[in-house]
Formats: structure tokens, sequence, C-alpha cells
């Protein structure tokens, strides 16, 4: 058998290589390759067994369902145990407030190497949760908090889970590496894996991120961790998105909805409200339409504003709107509907700080474009869904009767969709009108 050989990591990077260097080839740091320990060595296992696959039953998986029922949506329905879930998010978007409220629905450890015991404790007492569940650990180094966690007495108490805020502020003794540096981040959270799945208890993991994703850190656990979230928000308004990101126990896409207060985060409960901003749609520039977001279907509305631009070059500005596609879906406007925006500066923002990712959008920001142009508003309680093609067509959406009933819930008087549609809006029971276009330049011909 061959001999395993030592390999060397660059404790920069991560990146593995057989021999030493003074620079990293990779990452062109000096001095930071180190020699890897082996530190999965002497760990003797038990022996491997197969077992048939039709034994396994979808009853064996339990889930824990915590107090926050936004939460559980995302994780597919509730904590798995022995499952680990990595939280991610810019720093200050409100990552401990959510775990330490999780933590009172458990027998929580709750590790930070961020804030002190009195810092904790008035953030659970602000909050409210039960903090008798709670124990606090301020040590860092991950292999005293699993002796701590799995001790006998401990593995004793029933629904436990360990959360650890955040896997930047541990450290593995025996790694090469500062906290933080890519090599500790990684086998700090493997081993905190592995101690998940053998006590078969949830492990809570914390991790910031920057907007440019360029400190170490959550993007390098995802494939170790078995569900990734992540937690998004604007810092100047209070809504927050809890986004799944990755779930091998449950759908990815899905979101939770919360708003933060003076006394921690609350779940959203009417959705739609937040969104859709009910005094202004009858103001010109504004149109509304669905998107899906996993098993939800959320109203937004597109706010838009065309004016007389001062410069030779228009601007156009999106907020939750891809800007490639805003200026594409200008291009068409000018040339198959005849608009003439050329010397207009065009912006668009989402209401509500909400993103979309779906082109089925497209006619509500190109409605919205005519309508501040045009200084015509969209008639009140006018839902829009549809695709526009380069052509200036209006192409189906993707469970376009999903959205329709949302607007039905909501109170809405019109749909206007493509033709391509319409026979799905005309078998799903919307009472309302229902207009169905063929292109661009019919749809606007129709509102205004
Ligand atoms: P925090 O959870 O500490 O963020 P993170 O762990 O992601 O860095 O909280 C972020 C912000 O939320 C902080 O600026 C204070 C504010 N906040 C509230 O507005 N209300 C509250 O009840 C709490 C606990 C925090
Ligand atoms: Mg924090």
């Amino acid at each position: 058998m061959a001999k395993k050989k030592d390999f060397f990591v660059c404790i920069s990077c991560g990146s593995e290589f057989s021999k030493w260097f003074g620079k990293c080839p990779a990452c062109d740091e000096w001095d930071s390759i180190a020699e890897a320990e082996k530190s999965q060595r002497g760990l003797k296992s038990k022996k491997p067994e197969a077992v048939p696959l039709s034994t396994v039953e979808e009853k064996d998986l339990k889930r824990i369902e915590t107090g926050l029922s936004e939460f559980n949506i995302v994780c597919g329905g509730g904590v798995v145990p022995g499952s680990v879930i990595l939280i991610g998010g810019e720093p200050g978007i409100g990552k401990s407030t959510l775990a330490v409220q999780i933590a009172g629905n458990f027998n929580t450890l709750y590790v930070s190497g961020e804030e002190s015991l009195i810092q904790i404790r008035r953030r659970a007492d602000r909050i409210g949760v039960d903090i008798g569940k709670i124990d606090i650990l301020t040590c860092t180094d991950v292999d005293e908090i699993i002796d701590i966690f799995a001790s006998p007495d401990s593995m004793k108490e029933e629904q436990r889970c360990l959360i650890i805020d955040s896997i930047q502020t541990v450290y593995l003794s025996e790694i090469p590496g500062i906290k933080g540096s890519v090599s500790q981040i990684r086998e700090s959270s493997s081993r905190l894996a592995s101690m998940a799945k053998r006590t078969n208890t949830p492990v809570i993991i914390i991790g910031h991120i920057t907007k440019d994703g360029t400190i170490a850190g959550p993007k390098l656990l995802e494939h170790i961790v078995d569900t990734v979230l992540y937690f998004e928000g604007d810092f100047l308004k209070d809504f927050r998105i809890l986004r799944t990101f990755k779930n091998r126990y449950g759908s990815v896409n899905e979101v939770g909805l919360f708003r933060m207060t003076g006394s921690g985060l609350k779940e959203v409960k009417d959705k739609n409200k937040v969104f859709l901003n009910s005094f202004s749609s009858s103001t010109a520039g504004n149109a509304v339409s669905a998107a899906l977001e996993g098993s939800r279907t959320i109203l937004f509305e597109v706010q838009s504003l065309v004016t007389f631009t001062g410069f030779s070059n228009p601007r156009r500005m999106s907020d939750g709107f891809d800007l490639n596609r805003l200026i594409l879906l200008i291009a068409v406007l000018e040339k198959h509907a005849g608009l003439k925006l050329g010397s207009f500066d065009v912006f668009i923002n989402v209401s509500g700080g909400f993103r979309i990712n779906e082109t089925s959008a497209d006619l509500a920001v190109a409605m919205a474009i005519a309508s501040s142009l045009k200084d015509k508003a969209v008639p009140e309680r006018t839902g829009m869904i549809g695709e526009i093609s380069l052509s200036g067509e209006i192409r189906p959406v993707s469970q376009c009767s999903r959205r329709i009933l949302e607007f039905k819930n909501s109170g809405f008087d019109r749909i206007l969709l493509s033709e391509g549609d319409k026979r799905e809006a005309e078998v799903s029971g919307f009472e309302g009108e229902i207009i169905a276009v063929k292109n661009i330049s019919e749809a606007i011909d129709i509102i205004y």
C-alpha cells in the first residue's frame, strides 16, 4: 500500500501543496505555508455497514419546530437533529439576535467569541427569550467546546442545541493559522459537523460575510454544513430576509421574513403589506407584480421615475432589479413601443427593499416606466405578470396560477398577462378582469 505523504497548506488561502514554499504560489502570500497536521490520524471508527435503501424511511427524519415559524420554513419545516446550519450575513445584520431567539427553544449551549456575558444577557432580556434554558460559554477552543457540550452529563438533557457565534472566533489548537483563517474555519467546522452527527444534535454556526465576499468564511464551509442560510436586508430599513441557499433537508429558495424591532426580530405575517405600498398605487410610475420565493408568492411594487436628463448620456439606475435587464427593457420600449427614452433618466426601485430575480417582473417594470413617462397612473389594483422578449412580445411565466391566486386573495380587480397565460387565468377562479396582451405596445395602448 502506498504510504500517505505529508502535505502543506497555505493558512491564508487554503491551497494544498506537496512541498513547502516561502511564498504561496496560489495567493502570493509570504510565509504562509505550513505542514498540515494529520488530524484524523488514529481516529478509529466503527466498521462501516451498508443498509438497504428500502429500510430508510422518511419518518426517521424528525424535525424540531422552533417558536419562529419563519425560521422553520427556511429549514424545510424545522431543525433536523444532527444537522449543521450555517447562518451567514454581514456584521450587524442581526445574526446574533436571531441565534438568541432560536436558542430559547432548546437546551442551548451558546458559545460566543464576540461578546461578553453581560452583553448577551442584556440582548436576551431585551428580546424576552426564555433564558432559563440557555448556557453561555465564552471559550473559543473547539475541542473544549465539544468536550463540554458532549459530556456524558449534558448528553442526558433533551432537545439540545449548540450555537457557535461566530465561526471566525473559534480555533483548533493543532491546526496552523490564526482564528478566522481558511484552515481554522474549515477544520473547526468539520469537527463540529462530525460531533453533530455523532451526538445527533443540531449545531448552528454563525459566519460573517462581507458584501464583496472577500473575507474567508461562510463561502468556504458551504459544502461542510447541511443547510446554508443567508441573512440579508437593508440597514436603513428594518426589514430582514433569511434566504435558504442550500438545504440537504428541504427546498432551497425559501425565504423567511422578519422585521428588526426594539425587542428583537419579529416575524412578518402579512408579507404583502411589506412590499406593497397601498397608498402610492394610484400615482404615476408604479406597477405591481408577483414573485415566487420558494413555496410562497409575494406581491411587490415596482416604482419608476423617468425625468428629462441634464446629461448627454442619460442615466439608468436600479435598486432591486437587474440593471442590464433594465437597459434591455428600455431598448425594447424604444424600438417596439415607440417610447422616446433617449433623453430621459430612468430610475427603478422595488419597494420594501425586495430584490427581483425573475423575468416575470418585466411587464411591471416596462409598464412602470411607460406610466412615469406618460405621467398616467396604472389603474389601481392591477396586477402584471409577463416576461418581455427582445421582439417586444409578452411571454408566459412559470407557475402563473400561483401568482394569480395571490392577486385574487389580495383583492385585485384586474390582471395584465400574456396570451399564453390567459387560459390558466380563466380557470383559476379569478373574478376580476383578465387582460391578455400579445406585445408591449398593445399593453401600453390598453392600459393608458
Ligand atoms: P446583532 O444581532 O448583534 O447583529 P450581528 O450578530 O449580525 O452582527 O444585531 C444587529 C443590530 O440590531 C444592532 O445594531 C442592534 C440591532 N438590534 C435591534 O434593533 N433590536 C434588538 O432587539 C436587538 C437585539 C438588536
Ligand atoms: Mg453577532
